[in-house]
């Protein structure tokens, strides 16, 4: 079930901030616009741009430019005053003509929004009421943490474990999380969820559009526990669409919005799994107990260690394990010449559980030692303090080995 994105960011120290709105009007249109931004229940602080007697204007940090389109009036830019400093404006287009040849020009023109004229008080409301949510400014220091989650053996649990580790954050933290599904081969991290989404990565991938917040908040399929979906793009051929440059730049802007980005690579390695680790605080390395996949890790932590990320260790997850498998962790951890970050529990009934009603593991088997595998699991890689476990049994389950500290910085 998709269900809008709504409201992403921090709510700022001292309550809602005033948007400073510079206004390019004609006389004639100028007058309804400022009665329709008065009427809005949103604080905003309104400007008529006056370039002429006042070009400081076009420095000053603002976050809504209002720009009307005339048959005289169409510029190639709107202005976008205090973009010098870092902050660029969301652009609104006002226009008479619904041409689409005149969206066209105005979008082409930087345009973020069109709405026409005489401006609709519902549409002008919703717009500035989507700009104010997702301009609130980040604190300084809230940059979000980037978690990338790999196994290039197909079937190891890396989109279950990525689902899994979002819900657990945000059934058991405050925090708010976004997932990427940047594996555009399966592209199931959806079906994970239980999510149909209406909009994936392809909408952001017009690399000549300037990303903004707005947009990328549009791109997102909420689920009901609050954890936002980037999905993949629907079809694999699309995925070609989306160069390497364009995911460090949703990413990074995505990690403005929310406390922890949570990104599926899949099991296919190319340029974007490469951007999505360059940025990563944590990468986790999924495997089974199979040869096949202690042999993927192995090849999979030659290639990193030739990439030259010097500040990062993947950490390794040995995942769906079962206590008296002939493949014991002793073996892997010999193997692989380093620790165990987490082993999480096979449980096919829970996850079963989890197709055939379509609801989360919190729901179906909220005591399960999957769910408590999963929250450990999420909080070790937030750096969050981990809730001591319940019964001994649990012990039995789940086990953190503390030498598998990242050893980032
Ligand atoms: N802990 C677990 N216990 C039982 N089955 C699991 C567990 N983790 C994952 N699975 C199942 O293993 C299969 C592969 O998992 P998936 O997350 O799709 O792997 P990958 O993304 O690495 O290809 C899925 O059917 C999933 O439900
Ligand atoms: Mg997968």
């Amino acid at each position: 079930m998709a269900q809008d994105a709504d409201i992403l960011l921090h709510e700022p120290a001292g309550g809602p901030r005033k948007l400073r709105v510079l206004l390019f009007a004609d006389p004639d249109n100028g007058a309804q616009i400022r009665a329709a931004l008065e009427a809005t229940e949103e604080p905003l602080d309104i400007h008529d741009a006056d370039i002429a007697a006042r070009p400081e204007q076009m420095r000053e940090p603002t976050d809504v430019v209002m720009f009307v389109f005339t048959s005289e009036r169409h510029p190639a830019r709107i202005p976008a005053p205090g973009a010098e400093s870092g902050k660029t404006p969301v652009r609104i287009a006002l226009m008479k003509e619904r041409a689409p040849q005149a969206v066209r020009a105005a979008l082409r023109a930087g345009a973020d929004e069109v709405l026409f004229l005489p401006v609709d008080q519902g549409e002008l409301a919703r717009a500035l009421l989507k700009i104010s949510e997702v301009s609130a400014a980040p604190q300084p220091g809230t940059r979000g943490r980037l978690i990338s989650m790999v196994s290039v053996t197909g079937g190891a649990g890396v989109t279950t474990i990525a689902a899994n580790c979002a819900l657990a954050l945000a059934h058991s933290t405050e925090k708010k999380v976004a997932l990427v599904d940047l594996d555009f081969q399966s592209g199931d991290l959806d079906a994970a969820l239980n999510l149909e989404p209406e909009h994936s990565i392809i909408n952001l991938a017009e690399a000549k559009i300037r990303l903004n917040s707005v947009q990328v908040e549009s791109a997102l399929t909420r689920h009901p526990s609050g954890i936002y979906l980037l999905a993949a793009p629907r079809r694999i051929e699309e995925s070609e669409q989306v160069p390497s440059s364009r995911v460090t730049d949703i990413l990074s802007m995505l990690l403005e919005m929310v406390d922890v980005v949570i990104v599926d690579v899949g099991r296919h390695i190319n340029d974007s799994s490469v951007a999505a680790w360059e940025n990563s605080d944590e990468i986790v390395y999924v495997i089974d107990q199979s040869i096949g996949a202690i042999r993927g890790a192995w090849r999979f932590l030659d290639l990193f260690g030739r990439l030259n990320l010097s500040n990062i260790a993947p950490r390794i997850v040995l995942n769906r394990w079962i206590a008296h498998h002939p493949i014991s962790d002793k073996h892997i951890t010999n193997t692989l010449g380093r620790p165990l970050a987490a082993r999480l529990p096979r449980d096919d009934d829970s996850i079963r559980l989890v197709v055939t009603r379509g609801e989360d593991l919190w729901k179906v088997a909220p005591r399960s030692a999957l769910v408590r595998g999963y929250e450990a699991l999420a909080n070790e890689l937030c750096g969050l303090a981990q809730k001591k476990p319940k019964a001994s049994l649990f012990n039995k389950f789940f086990s953190f080995s503390r030498n598998g500290k990242n050893s980032r910085r």
